[in-house]
């Protein structure tokens, strides 16, 4: 275990004061992540710990998890990681992480936790990564002057996005600002796919990938849907990140981005506004629908005697009501306990929370396909590489890419 001194208390103090270092890897090197990281930061410093941060660049993670994993096999795991779905359990079955039981007894986790919070982070009946906030990922962001302008309202269907997209463009401005990365054109994906065809359709073709579904009509027409949107982006061949992106909508270079709620928390570190400068709104056609990604912290085992008490100290502060409050206000989402106080909340967060509830209620909440929220790290991979090549070669066909949908569907099936 590393101690540092920590220099803010040997001065209020006099004293020297150890803290324990507890190493982060994550990929939140965007402004507003940042920020989020900076409450979690004086959480921990308010226990004694003094967070060292490895961020790993890439949003969505992937390439994050590729830098976990080599770490895990040499043997030098870092405390804490930040890691989505299903990807959790298999850090359980192969024995890497702590058990929270302790902590989630005594904070009562299930009970105050949504089920699909409890599914994510436990295995054989035993909380092993502590949740930290609910995103939604189908929003649609708008400037707000850009369709003041011109006399413009957001679309609220596919069919209306194309009419304000054919406007925007003879005005020239790209109705869409993306990068040209695996993860960004996956969640497009995944929320055309739900917005055009509605919640069955989403779980029967993205999470169950059901063989008759993957041949039909509508999945030719959502590929070609989806190449139909190159000509209304911001530079379709820019590898910009997220963030980019948001900063183009944020400047009225591009009026509109279709990406989770981390949007907002750039947007606010930015200093933007909802409803003043900016709307979020449901993606178009998908106001009954809830797509979410939940961020945890896997609390790696390390070879010391105190290890596990310390883990269940980490994760007693991460789940707090207190921290959750302040970390979501700043990160975009909404905390994942279902009891902390929304009114300091703005009115996105408020939209969010009432949205989750509803979608609960109504069998209308899903898990991110391109965030690997309920499919197994493999099949996301296939899809990201899927979607991208169609994306990116107009010579690949639909009629391709449904045989190559076919086969990683096959492919899973036959591995479990
Ligand atoms: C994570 C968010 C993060 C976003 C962009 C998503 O996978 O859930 O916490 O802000 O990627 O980096």
């Amino acid at each position: 275990m590393k101690h540092v001194l920590f220099a803010s208390l040997l001065l209020a103090t006099g004293t020297p004061t150890l803290a324990t270092s507890v190493e982060l890897l994550h990929w939140w090197t965007s402004k507003g992540e940042q920020l989020a990281l900076q409450e979690l930061e004086s959480a921990l410093e308010k226990q004694g710990f003094s967070l060292a941060s490895t961020p790993v660049r890439g949003g969505g993670g992937d390439t994050a998890m590729t830098v976990l994993q080599a770490r895990a096999i040499a043997g030098n795991p870092p405390e804490m990681a930040l890691i989505e779905g299903p990807g959790i359990q298999s850090w359980a079955t192969l024995g890497f992480v702590t058990d929270l039981h302790k902590v989630a007894t005594k904070q009562q986790w299930q009970a105050r936790f949504p089920d699909i919070a409890t599914r994510i982070n436990t295995y054989k009946g035993h909380f092993v990564a502590a949740p930290v906030n609910i995103h939604r990922v189908n929003w649609l962001w708008a400037n707000k002057t850009v369709f003041d302008q011109h006399n413009l309202t957001p679309p609220t269907t596919w069919s209306e996005f194309f009419l304000v997209a054919d406007t925007l463009k003879q005005k020239g401005i790209p109705a869409l600002s993306i990068g040209n990365e695996h993860w960004q054109l996956a969640v497009l994906f995944e929320v055309l796919a739900l917005g055009l065809y509605g919640s069955d359709f989403y779980r029967d073709l993205l999470i169950d990938f059901d063989e008759s579904l993957v041949s039909s009509q509508k999945t030719v027409d959502l590929f070609k849907t989806f190449r139909q949107l190159k000509p209304y982006m911001t530079d379709p061949s820019a590898t910009i990140s997220w963030d980019s992106a948001t900063f183009n909508v944020a400047e009225g270079k591009a009026a509109m981005q279709l990406q989770g709620d981390w949007v907002k928390g750039e947007l606010s570190a930015l200093g933007y506004v909802p409803n003043t400068d900016y709307y979020c709104l449901p993606a178009p056609g998908t106001h009954n629908a809830f797509i979410y990604n939940v961020d945890s912290f896997v609390l790696f085992r390390q070879r010391t005697e105190t290890s596990d008490r310390m883990a269940n100290q980490l994760a007693e502060t991460i789940v707090s009501a207190e921290f959750q409050s302040r970390f979501n206000q700043r990160k975009g989402s909404i905390p994942i306990l279902n009891d902390v106080d929304m009114s300091p909340f703005d009115v996105c967060a408020k939209a969010s929370k009432q949205q989750f509830d509803h979608a609960q209620a109504n069998d209308s909440l899903l898990p991110s396909m391109s965030d690997s929220m309920a499919v197994s790290p493999q099949r996301q991979e296939a899809m990201l590489e899927l979607i991208n090549h169609y994306f990116n070669d107009d010579s690949f066909t639909e009629e391709e890419a449904i045989s190559q949908l076919m086969k990683i569907s096959a492919s899973e099936h036959f591995g479990s």
